[in-house]
């Protein structure tokens, strides 16, 4: 069935840091047939060549294309607002304590179920998610994840050591329940497979080896990772494998390639930058998380020099919730924050929100924006009456007005409608 969605519709369909600008039309129509985006105008054209299509209008509302999480961790909803802590300090006090409970297989299914929820709710339509290092947690993760209708990549996380005992794994042990996990669910419907070892702090030589030859026979699958978040755990990295840097720990078995997403990447050498540009990797900007636990600001200006592609992650637990209008604003102030502050607009941080997250899994071609023949992803967001969101956009004089408006302002309560292929998702 063919119907028109009318609202006010804002995109990106080129990256405002390569000259593309904010797309916006204030009484606009998305033209969807099935799970796919037919057509994009103004309202009144698209009614005019669809005199057929349903119209669905959402009255002072908004328009955007699904919110992309390029690092979330589906055990850690327990670990938000873990104050107090560093990043070694807390992932062993708070966060894999948390994570341990996901041995049981009813925990697991709980808060999976709650986690993709949460996801919907704040708008988040794709997502690259960080497991949990048990194969039967990822198997109920990935049976709601398919009932979902979200789009998810994820994957087990691997770990044998410098963790608490009972997330161990071993090299035949990664190898075999990584295997039969990839077999079942990669490329079914919506979901794709990432190979995720913790980060090379808990990895050994052999368990980055078991990685390597699972990317070889499964060309295809994702590969995501944590580097060079913090300054201790980047000295605990280089000491213990004697390497030159952190991205070499991973390197030495040919696991960055154009399918890698690195998580944070703060401290990173220009050589290191290189790279990580060099094998056409990304990178996933937590801006949040590295407050939240003290890492540090992102150098966004030397990802763009280095030619680095990078998008917006919400890290959850490390950082403090699942929106990515958030992360956004976190972004925007954390540029603000630098010694040469690197003024980002609402355009930035719509593209940073969604095309630039869709480029970094390898989905731009079927999402990001609302270019014709597209996926049908999109969120609605509406003010709450009285709300501070709604009477700071009455003064609003633009389409980036408006859209700055959001990102600082609108968060989990504002997210009306979320749709994934067409279909609502809420
Ligand atoms: N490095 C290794 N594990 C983690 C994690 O769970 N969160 C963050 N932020 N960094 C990590
Ligand atoms: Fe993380």
């Amino acid at each position: 069935m063919l119907k028109i969605f009318r609202a006010s519709i804002l995109h990106t369909p080129q990256s405002p840091f390569s000259s593309g600008k904010l797309v916006g039309f204030a009484d606009g129509g998305l033209v969807v047939q099935g799970s796919k985006i037919l057509a994009l105008n103004d309202f009144k054209k698209v009614q005019n060549d669809y005199p057929s299509a349903k119209i669905i209008h959402y009255k002072n509302s908004f328009l955007i294309p699904g919110l992309v999480d390029s690092h979330v961790h589906y055990p850690q909803i327990p670990v938000i607002a873990a104050m107090g802590l560093r990043l070694l300090d807390w992932l062993e006090q708070r966060t894999l304590p948390a994570e341990a409970k996901l041995k049981d297989k009813a925990i697991a299914k709980q808060q999976a179920k709650v986690f993709l929820k949460q996801l919907a709710r704040n708008g988040t339509t794709t997502a690259l998610v960080f497991g949990a290092h048990f194969a039967t947690a990822m198997e109920e993760f990935f049976k709601q994840a398919d009932k979902s209708n979200l789009r998810i990549t994820a994957g087990l996380v691997l770990g044998d050591r410098l963790l608490q005992p009972d997330l161990y794994t071993s090299p035949q042990k990664a190898y075999t329940e990584s295997k039969e996990l990839i077999e079942k669910w990669h490329n079914k419907n919506r979901l794709r497979y990432a190979i995720t070892p913790r980060f090379s702090v808990s990895c050994s030589d052999e368990i980055l080896a078991v990685c390597e030859k699972l990317l070889n026979e499964y060309p295809d699958v994702y590969f995501t990772t944590h580097i060079n978040e913090q300054k201790e755990e980047i000295d605990l990295v280089k000491e213990q494998f004697k390497s030159k840097d952190y991205l070499a720990t991973y390197e030495k078995h040919n696991l960055i390639t154009s399918r890698s997403v690195l998580a944070h990447n703060v401290h990173p050498s220009e050589n290191e930058l290189k790279r990580i540009s060099r094998a056409n990797a990304s990178v996933a900007h937590c801006p949040s998380s590295n407050m939240f636990i003290g890492s540090g600001l992102f150098n966004m200006l030397k990802h763009l020099e280095h030619n680095v592609k990078f998008a917006l992650g919400s890290d959850v637990g490390g950082g403090t919730g699942f929106s990515i209008l958030k992360e956004g604003l976190m972004s925007y102030q954390a540029q603000m924050l630098q010694e040469k502050p690197y003024p980002l607009d609402s355009s930035h941080l719509l593209y940073l929100a969604t095309l630039a997250g869709a480029e970094v899994l390898g989905l731009d071609k079927i999402i990001g924006d609302f270019s014709n023949n597209k996926e049908a992803d999109f969120v609605v967001i509406k003010a709450k009456q009285k709300s501070t969101l709604a009477q700071n956009l009455k003064h609003s004089n633009s389409a980036e007005d408006s859209l700055a408006s959001i990102f600082t302002l609108a968060r989990e309560e504002s997210i009306k409608e979320v749709f994934v292929a067409g279909k609502s998702v809420l």
